[in-house]
């Protein structure tokens, strides 16, 4: 817990790898995220990113390497000491992971209500939820239930209770899946709103390159309340390519659109749609 403030590594794999009986599901997959960055996950279909998200939450136990939250060894750490560490992450997931007989308010208010260490006092609960749906622009929807709302809209709520806790580190496994170009345009500026106002370091696992260009290349104006250029800067983003569970690769934008390998090359053009 040492490392909680200044400019910490969130997350870090140390030589991981995951098995599914003969599936190495990730193959010796190091990386680290630190406050302010940006982690772009690309990769076929299959290639482990799911895995590396929940095995970063701990959902999935690595068989071999260690993953590091908040700088704790998550593999000697204690179950309280855990879950404390873990009530400081949001995720969204890739099957969205809503509740579908709770309401909007009853999904969003889960990680609040469930997980202890946050100690929210049960009063300021429906305050919190309100802030997290009026921040995706669902402020109006507490009352109804998930399939009363659109894809679009259920992956909203998802983002709204990925950020409730207020959480410093961020997962989103494919947001964009299986939406529309706009509507995916609208959930990619939410997550660049969050990571611009509240600081918070993000991975992102992604089949479409035009998700990570725009972390990449976007910054979020509080002021004007729209996305603006960043002028190239880049933005602390890294690019990372997984193949049958290996990083295949890991850099810049540019190294990316530059590699001279016809799978990475592959991930460094918009999907048409
Ligand atoms: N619970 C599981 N049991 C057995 N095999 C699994 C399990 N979860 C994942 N796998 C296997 O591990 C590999 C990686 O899967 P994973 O879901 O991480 O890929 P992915 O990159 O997220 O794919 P997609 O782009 O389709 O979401 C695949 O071969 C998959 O079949
Ligand atoms: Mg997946």
């Amino acid at each position: 817990m040492s490392e909680r403030n200044g400019t910490e590594t969130l997350l870090r794999l140390d030589h991981v790898t995951v098995r599914f009986g003969e599936t190495v599901a990730l193959d010796d997959v190091s990386l680290s995220l630190r406050r302010g960055e940006t982690c772009v996950i690309q990769g076929a279909a299959g290639s482990g990113k799911t895995t590396l998200m929940k095995t970063a939450l701990g959902l999935i136990k690595p068989d071999e390497g260690h993953v590091y939250l908040f700088g704790v060894d998550t593999l000697t750490a204690r179950e309280t000491e855990l879950n404390e560490l873990r009530s400081h992450m949001g995720i969204l997931f890739q099957e969205g992971g809503l509740f579908d007989s709770m309401t909007i308010e009853e999904n969003v208010g889960y990680p609040l209500v469930n997980m202890k260490s946050l100690k929210c006092p049960p009063g300021e609960v429906l305050a919190r939820v309100q802030q997290a749906l009026d921040f995706v622009e669902l402020g109006h929807t507490l009352e109804k239930v998930p399939s009363e709302l659109s894809g679009g809209m259920r992956r909203r709520v998802g983002i709204a209770r990925a950020v409730v806790t207020r959480p410093s580190l961020l997962l989103y496994d494919s947001p964009t899946a299986g939406l529309d170009p706009i509507t995916a345009n609208t959930i990619m500026a939410l997550i660049a709103k969050e990571r611009d106002t509240r600081g918070t370091a993000t991975a992102l696992a992604t089949h479409r390159y035009q998700d990570g260009f725009l972390l990449a290349n976007y910054r979020y104006n509080a002021h004007t309340e729209r996305l603006e250029d960043a002028g190239g800067k880049n933005l602390h983003t890294m690019f990372i390519v997984l193949g049958e569970g290996r990083i295949v690769f890991e850099g810049t934008q540019q190294e990316l659109e530059t590699s001279p390998d016809p799978y990475v090359s592959k991930f460094a053009k918009p999907l048409k749609e």
